[in-house]
C-alpha cells in the first residue's frame, strides 16, 4: 500500500492537479510528473543548486522539499522567466556574458540569479559571489556568471 495524495500545485500560472506519492520531491513533482524538465537535478541532496526554483518570491532548492508542502504557493521555475519571446533580464545578461558553458547549472543559476538581484544582495562583485554560492557550476564560469548578475541588477534597477 503506498500512501498519495491528491494535490494541486501552482507552477508559471498553471495549476496542475496531481495525485503522488506524499514523499515525491518538488523537483521529481515537476520534471517526472508536470513535464517541466529544465529544473534540473544534480546531486538530489541539497549541495549543488541545479533545482533552484521560486516559491513566492523565495529561491529553494527543489530537491530538499515536498511537492504536498508546496500547495497553494506560486512556483516559478525558469520555463516561466521569459515573456514569450521577450528573455528575462537575467537570461539576456547570461548570454550577452558567457554566464555558461554546458549549461546544465544555468537554470538554477538564472532562479538564484533573479531572487539575488530582488534580495538587492548585488552591491559589489563579493556579495554577488556569497549569494550566488549555493549554486556550483563544474564548468567553473563564476566570473562570468558574477558579471551577469552585476550586469542584470543594473538592467532591473
Ligand atoms: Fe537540488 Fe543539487 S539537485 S541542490
Ligand atoms: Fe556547465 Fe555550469 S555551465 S555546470
Amino acid at each position: 500500500v503506498t500512501d498519495t495524495a491528491r494535490i494541486s500545485l501552482k507552477v508559471n500560472g498553471v495549476t496542475h492537479r496531481q495525485e503522488l506519492e506524499a514523499r515525491v520531491t518538488l523537483l521529481d513533482a515537476l520534471r517526472e510528473r508536470i513535464g517541466l524538465t529544465g529544473t534540473k537535478k544534480g546531486c538530489d541532496r541539497g549541495e549543488c543548486g541545479a533545482c533552484t526554483v521560486l516559491v513566492d518570491g523565495r529561491r529553494i532548492k527543489s530537491c530538499l522539499t515536498l511537492a504536498v508542502m508546496q500547495q497553494g504557493r506560486e512556483i516559478t521555475t525558469v520555463e516561466g522567466l521569459a515573456r514569450g519571446d521577450a528573455l528575462h533580464p537575467v537570461q539576456a545578461a547570461f548570454i550577452r556574458n558567457d554566464g555558461f558553458q554546458c549549461g546544465f547549472c544555468t537554470p538554477g543559476q538564472l532562479m538564484s540569479a533573479v531572487a539575488c538581484v530582488h534580495e538587492g544582495h548585488t552591491g559589489s562583485d563579493d556579495e554577488i559571489r556569497e549569494w550566488m554560492s549555493g549554486n556550483l557550476c563544474r564548468c567553473g564560469c563564476y566570473p562570468n556568471i558574477v558579471a551577469s548578475v552585476r550586469q542584470a541588477a543594473k538592467e532591473m534597477s
